[in-house]
């Protein structure tokens, strides 16, 4: 058998196996541009079952780009907290802005103007193009590098240039161009239902006779990855005033995790500090003479991709008028309206915890 049919039969078995385990997911059911956008960004950090609820939630609240394109970003960051990487949310709002100023409101429909989206890399511009419209681009991600590389018992790292070069070629070697949708689709539900990472169904694999890892009984070797760099470690010390019905909260603004997010008066610092030693905080000592009563401190520890926030919140009950320190960015804020703005995870978790929410 020369290699060509032996392709052709893998991408044939997958497409097989696509028609009889194929998800029912919502943005499966025409090849509206936006909606599969829209999936391609939430599926980017997110696994299917977690974002399905907000993909039904935003398709909701913005059924076309340009409701998107015409709402208040705020509303969108609402929708999606709790997602994570809310760059993506701010590309999302960018791109669709994109699409009704530079495009007419007409989605682009080709791999390359699909590219200058903002938010839309060359995995989301391959999986838009090949679903929406059909053309021939080979989706390549973490679950392609796997299916592969187990395949072909492929060891060259995944990401190194080199890697990824391989991986494509042999990626888009592999697509059937008179279905790319299809083709890729089924890779994907492939990588995440059969070949999966931890313990792949080889058992009952219908790729087990073309899989060279299965036959040599080295699927667990693969795919080969770098080694873990290590993560930054961060020491974030929240104040949470509580002070009648109000409290106090900044937005962030700097390039950082949680650009423009919401959330408590914040000292960083480069160590972990006790409560003791952050109450005696310039930014806390202030409140001392008009503190009536402080919570137990909450401890929590978030971790990011590539980030780990060792946070600690403080809360002081205070009485009399609060004089913001000057040169804050401090707004006040009613207790009863601290839901309704955008915050990251961890501050959401903290709310949750202590039952501000
Ligand atoms: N993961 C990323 N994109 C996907 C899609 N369109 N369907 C299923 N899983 C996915
Ligand atoms: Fe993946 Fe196992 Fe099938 Fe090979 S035999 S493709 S490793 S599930």
């Amino acid at each position: 058998m020369n290699s060509e049919s032996a392709i052709s039969i893998i991408s044939t078995t997958l497409q097989e196996w696509y028609s009889t385990h194929r998800r029912d997911l919502p943005w499966r059911t025409n090849s509206d541009p936006y909606r599969i956008w829209l999936s391609e960004i939430i599926l980017q950090q997110t696994r299917v079952e977690q974002g399905l609820p907000y993909f039904e939630r935003i398709t909701h609240r913005f059924p076309d780009v340009h409701t998107l394109a015409n709402a208040p970003i705020d509303e969108l960051l609402k929708l999606w907290q709790g997602l994570g990487y809310y760059s993506r949310a701010r590309n999302l709002y960018a791109a669709a802005q994109q699409v009704v100023r530079d495009f007419g409101g007409r989605f682009p429909d080709s791999y390359d103007t699909l590219l200058q989206l903002k938010g839309v890399g060359e995995y989301t511009a391959a999986a838009i193009a090949s679903i929406a419209y059909g053309e021939a681009k080979a989706v390549v991600d973490g679950n392609v590098f796997r299916v592969i590389s187990r395949l072909y018992a492929l060891d060259t790292p995944t990401y190194t240039t080199e890697g990824k070069k391989q991986f494509t070629t042999l990626a888009q070697q592999l697509l059937d161009p008179s279905h790319p949708s299809e083709h890729n689709q089924a890779l994907m539900d492939f990588g995440a239902m059969q070949c999966t990472p931890a313990s792949p169904r080889c058992s009952d694999c219908p790729l087990q006779a073309h899989c060279l890892a299965y036959a040599s009984d080295t699927v667990s070797q693969y795919p080969v990855r770098r080694s873990a760099t290590p993560k930054r470690e961060r020491f974030f010390h929240y104040l949470m005033i509580v002070n009648g019905n109000n409290t106090y909260i900044q937005q962030r603004e700097h390039k950082d995790i949680w650009q423009h997010l919401w959330e408590f008066p914040l000292l960083e610092a480069d160590h972990e500090m006790s409560t003791e030693e952050w109450l005696q905080d310039p930014l806390l000592a202030p409140f001392a003479q008009q503190t009536l009563r402080m919570e137990t401190p909450v401890k929590l520890r978030h971790i990011l991709s590539h980030q780990i926030i060792h946070a600690l919140f403080v809360t002081l009950h205070v009485s009399g008028t609060v004089e913001l320190p000057p040169e804050s960015s401090w707004r006040t804020l009613s207790l009863s309206d601290l839901s309704g703005v955008a915050v990251s995870r961890l501050t959401e978790k903290f709310l949750v915890k202590s039952e501000h929410n």
